[in-house]
């Protein structure tokens, strides 16, 4: 597939700066949400997840339906994509920090036992839900960080090893190389290829996207990123990304519990910790209510500490949907309803009732450029649901983009 520089701008940019900025209805979709309102058909057992755990759902169904713990049951779904080198959200292949480091975080809950783990900032570990895990089963403590979570792990016995595949490096080093105008990275002023930078300030500004996008092509073909990779990598280092996984369990009994693992913001600074490893934040389970986590922007998660927020709401009685649409509220709240600074975040909600009622929830519909925004499901039948979003539109994710001369036509 030949990366077509337009293509890029017409789809991901100027569609989603057109959605953006020219005033579309971003009323909160009332009316959808009761048509749309995936309160789940409440059979038992049942595992829930974000999108990117789907395939992994079968091996997971099977194992709980025969007696398997609803822990590990999660487990087994997370699991996949740590392992998965192409899956550049979570584990082996993440998307690493500003040094180029793969930092991982992650966070369980065991409804029957009542007991958590979790661990955050890990690094040379794959598999950090289960390091989570390890630290609920083999100490007192609920989180380990940095590199005593990593020491914890080698002691446990899982393997150290690089989790910087070249895909992930070369999608870092074109965001270096792009990003740092002010600093050392990139050709110096005696290199012939060396060009001022694109987005300098008297430059109108869709010639300053134009520019840009054009001169990350030519970094990212220096890099050695294929042409049919550029558009996603160009879009990573944009957008840079937060993904990651949930998934919540439930089997016949009513038993349940829950797990989130990721690789955290890419291009973080070292050190950042996110919601996921946020026991209350990421994730939260109760054994007499249900389960929840969240994907999406972790700063703004942690501040409404969504997945307790939504089991405490569901404990008053609220549907899945209208607690996790509550705490999707609070952080607009949190911007005071201002949706030019609401655009720049995003934010999923998986929630699982002890009663198999689930909902999956979001602030907006979609990511810049993606298709819209699911929950994994699987009761007997494996499938993806659309996420009942609050406001129409995609968001368009840091870092805020310029207002282009074709938005003010
Ligand atoms: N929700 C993932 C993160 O912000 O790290």
């Amino acid at each position: 597939m030949t990366f077509s520089r337009r293509d890029f701008l017409s789809t991901a940019v100027l569609g989603s700066l057109s959605l953006g900025l020219k005033g579309q209805d971003t009323k909160p979709q009332d009316s959808t949400m009761r048509r749309t309102m995936n309160v789940g058909s409440s059979k038992r057992p049942i595992i829930v997840c974000a999108a990117n755990g789907f395939k992994y759902l079968d091996d997971a169904y099977a194992f709980l339906k025969n007696g398997g713990d609803t822990l590990d049951a999660a487990l087994r779904v997370v699991k996949g994509p740590e392992d998965d080198p192409n899956d550049d959200s979570v584990g082996l292949g993440g998307l690493p920090n500003e040094e180029g480091v793969v930092e991982l975080d992650a966070c369980c809950m065991h409804g029957p036992t009542r007991r958590a783990g979790a661990v955050g900032g890990v690094r040379n570990i794959k598999n950090v839900s289960l390091v989570a895990k390890a630290v609920m089963e083999h100490t007192a403590h609920v989180m380990l960080v940095g590199d005593g979570a990593e020491r914890f792990a080698v002691a446990i016995g899982f393997p150290r090893e690089n989790l910087l595949t070249e895909h992930s490096r070369k999608r870092w080093l074109l965001w270096k190389e792009t990003h740092s105008y002010n600093d050392w990275w990139g050709p110096g002023l005696a290199s012939p290829d060396w060009k001022p930078p694109a987005d300098a300030p008297s430059a109108p500004h869709s010639e300053l996207w134009e520019n840009m996008i054009k001169r990350m092509e030519q970094v990212a073909a220096d890099i050695g990123i294929q042409p049919e990779y550029r558009r996603a990598a160009i879009r990573d280092v944009l957008f840079p990304p937060k993904g990651t996984i949930h998934c919540s369990a439930v089997n016949e009994k009513g038993e349940i519990s829950g797990c989130t693992t990721t690789s955290g913001l890419a291009w973080k600074l070292p050190g950042r910790v996110g919601d996921s490893p946020i026991i209350g934040a990421g994730c939260y389970t109760d054994r007499d209510v249900g389960s929840a986590g969240a994907t999406g922007s972790g700063e703004e998660n942690i501040k409404v500490a969504g997945a307790h927020t939504i089991i405490e709401n569901m404990r008053k009685g609220m549907s899945p949907q209208e607690a996790g649409t509550d705490a999707l509220r609070r952080m607009v709240r949190n911007y005071n309803n201002d949706r030019d600074k609401l655009r720049f975040l995003d934010m999923v909600y998986y929630i699982l009732r002890k009663d198999g009622a689930y909902a999956g929830v979001s602030l907006w519909e979609s990511y810049p450029d993606e298709e819209q925004h699911k929950i994994a499901v699987h009761d007997g039948s494996k499938r993806l649901e659309k996420t009942v979003a609050l406001f129409k539109g995609a968001s368009i994710n840091w870092p805020p983009i310029p207002k282009l001369k074709s938005d003010s036509k």
